[in-house]
């Protein structure tokens, strides 16, 4: 019989998950929809490249249409589906159509949070998280002087960084005392100020918006210290919401993301779920660890594959090792795995060159790798860290430390985790 596979979210996850549903031999029907209007794109460049000009237009596309010709793969562009019946193992269109499934994937992905102060909906506000939005921004970075970040996290300080690239003044807002504080370590947020503050981006730490006030040609950004911030122009950039209203409206359980298992299986069997909307306990959180979701491309693409394998019946669990990367600058930051709860770190390289790694320990274990402009540090250290191999803090400060070498003789005595 034939099978039908519907695939809701058409971005990372969703294509990935397209992709190796046909490499794994389903040879069923695939529908993938999603309610934008574009082709599914690249998002990483739309607070970079794509802002600065250094991005061309044509390189946005995930996939080329030959990929959804040859794989059969229907892409529904600006569908929007209202309703998941479960009983009857149907979705239910904006437009009241109906498609039936046996397979259905949530790759729904998450939402900007949005601002929620007076003045928040003024038109100089954007947000950046889809084409439009980045769209309707760049358009507006020609003529704006003075820009205000709300938010100084990945999203917040790569924006920070093309507006000074392109030579707008720019000062930061963060409710916390220091940068990425959700997500790096407090050595890196300090390293990403300094850089920051060289290139004349002003910061505001501790501090809320209260206000957002209309002044004919600009806005005043109102702190709640009273401090009025005057610009042409606001990004916001405080993060993200898991689009998972659909999930739970259909009586899935859902807590902070729709809630999956190690071989991204919800609460019912015939629905999956994977990326930024999707909540798991990851293999290397510690014991008794809640579920968390993890907002990155490595994630959405990984557990798609490990989605896709649960829907042929080939289940495995996901042990992908997290990565992730930003660009500010002439800066190239690549992590590798996850440093939350280290107790010590070791640094090699030069910090003065902007060329170097922080290697995190947890009680001696390596965690993590953050690497500044050492691309390859970053694909040994993802081995390394693959490998479960083992390394000192001391080893990695003598100077003769070889990181190769080290990834190299360790590279035989595998823990199962997926590079
Ligand atoms: N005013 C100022 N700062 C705020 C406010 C606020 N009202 N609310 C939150 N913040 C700060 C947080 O303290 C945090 O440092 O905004 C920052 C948001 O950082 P993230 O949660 O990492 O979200 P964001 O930078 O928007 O990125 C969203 O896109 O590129 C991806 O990896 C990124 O998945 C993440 C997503």
């Amino acid at each position: 019989m034939n099978r039908t596979l519907v695939i809701v979210g058409a971005s990372y996850a969703g294509v990935q998950l397209a992709a190796s549903t046909r490499e794994l031999g389903f040879d069923g029907r695939i529908v993938l929809l999603g309610d934008e209007p574009d082709a599914p794109y690249q998002r990483p460049p739309l607070s970079k490249g794509f802002l600065t000009g250094g991005f061309a237009n044509e390189r946005l596309p995930l996939r080329s249409q030959a990929f959804f010709d040859e794989g059969k793969i229907e892409w529904m562009p600006s569908t929007r589906v209202v309703r998941i019946d479960r009983e009857h193992r149907e979705i239910e269109l904006h437009d009241g159509s109906r498609i039936a499934y046996h397979h259905l994937a949530l790759t729904t992905g998450a939402r900007v949070r949005k601002l929620d102060c007076p003045g928040a909906t003024l038109a100089a506000v954007h947000y950046l998280r889809d084409l439009r939005d980045a769209r309707r921004l760049a358009q507006t970075t020609h003529t704006a002087r003075r820009a205000v970040v709300i938010g100084g996290g990945y999203i917040g300080l790569e924006v920070a960084a093309s507006l000074r690239q392109q030579g707008l003044q720019v000062t930061v807002v963060e409710t916390e005392p220091r940068l990425l504080a959700r997500v790096a370590s407090p050595w890196l947020s300090g390293f990403m100020l300094r850089a920051h503050t060289e290139h004349g981006v002003a910061f505001e730490f501790g501090r809320k918006v209260v206000a957002l006030h209309d002044m004919d040609w600009s806005v005043s950004v109102e702190l709640d210290d009273g401090m009025r911030l005057v610009c042409d122009l606001v990004v916001v950039g405080i993060g993200v919401v898991p689009n998972t209203e659909l999930a739970a409206d259909s009586g899935l359980k859902v807590a902070g993301g729709v809630i999956v298992d190690a071989c991204a299986r919800t609460s019912d069997p015939s629905i999956v779920a994977a990326g930024d909307c999707a909540s798991f306990v990851p293999h290397w959180a510690p014991a008794g660890a809640r579920a968390c979701r993890i907002e990155s491309v490595q994630n959405a693409n990984d557990m798609a594959r490990t989605a896709a394998a649960t829907i042929v019946g080939r289940p495995q669990p996901y042990r992908a090792l997290p990565w992730f990367w930003s660009d500010q600058y002439d800066l190239k930051l690549q992590m590798a795995g996850v440093n939350a709860g280290f107790t010590d770190y070791a640094i090699c390289g030069s910090v003065e060159e902007r060329r170097f790694s922080l290697f995190y320990f947890r009680d001696d274990e390596l965690i993590a790798v953050d690497s500044v402009n050492r691309p390859q540090d970053h694909m040994f250290a993802r081995k390394l860290l693959a490998n479960g191999a083992r390394v000192s803090p001391q080893a990695v400060r003598d100077p003769a430390f070889d990181l190769k070498t080290v990834a190299s003789r360790d590279a035989p005595a595998p823990r199962g985790v997926a590079q």
